[in-house]
């Protein structure tokens, strides 16, 4: 194969969702994608609280930061859940649950993607009125929340979030942050 897969190549964090509802055989699908990524010992550490019926949908909308008021169209919103007990925890800091968990993130995202879907990961939302809201254990980490839709018209964003929109975030190189045989980086 001399491409990139087409879905982690396509996958954007695009803003402009539109309002229409995913279908349930599309959320299973997404939802199993998950569910197929590895984990430490197979401890399937992720737990996934999905947001598409009210109230959950306000309380995911109010909870969202000021800079994410593009999502709160959105149809669907999965967040992710976990907590180091569920995972292996190793005393040289090697603490799995959030990697996994982002195994999974990933896949799910790159099924949402093939489903001509917009999965959008966000961090910039208040955990407590989440917690407090839709009852997930105050001890546990809700690492993001993935916005979902379908693309959308984007009258409603902010200049600074149109450009984004139509410009692919620059990565850093290759050779900046691999590197061969041995730690030789420029630091
Ligand atoms: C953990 C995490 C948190 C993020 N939080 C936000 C957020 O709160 N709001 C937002 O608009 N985008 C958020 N993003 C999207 C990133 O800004 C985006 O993925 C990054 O700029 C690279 O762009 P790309 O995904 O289109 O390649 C987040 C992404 C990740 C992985």
């Amino acid at each position: 194969m001399a491409e990139i897969v087409s879905e982690i190549e396509k996958r954007r964090a695009f803003r402009a969702i539109g309002e229409q509802g995913v279908p349930e055989d599309v959320k299973r699908r997404i939802a199993r994608a998950a569910l197929l990524a590895p984990s430490c010992a197979n401890k399937q550490p992720w737990r996934f609280v999905i947001a598409d019926e009210e109230p959950a949908l306000s309380v995911v909308r109010q909870s969202l930061s000021g800079g994410n008021y593009w999502a709160k169209k959105a149809p669907l919103y999965l967040l992710a859940v976990t907590d180091p007990t569920f995972d292996c925890d190793l005393e040289d800091r090697r603490s799995y649950a959030l990697f996994d968990t982002g195994m999974a993130v990933m896949n799910l995202q790159l099924q949402a993607v093939a489903e001509g879907l917009v999965a959008h990961p966000i961090a910039g939302f208040s955990d407590t009125q989440l917690k407090k809201g839709l009852k997930i254990p105050e001890s546990h980490i809700l690492i993001t929340i993935v916005v979902v839709g379908y693309p959308g018209d984007d009258s409603h964003l902010s200049e600074k979030h149109l450009v984004l929109e139509s410009s692919r975030q620059e990565r850093r190189a290759v050779e900046d942050l691999v590197s061969k045989n041995g730690w030789y980086f420029d630091e």
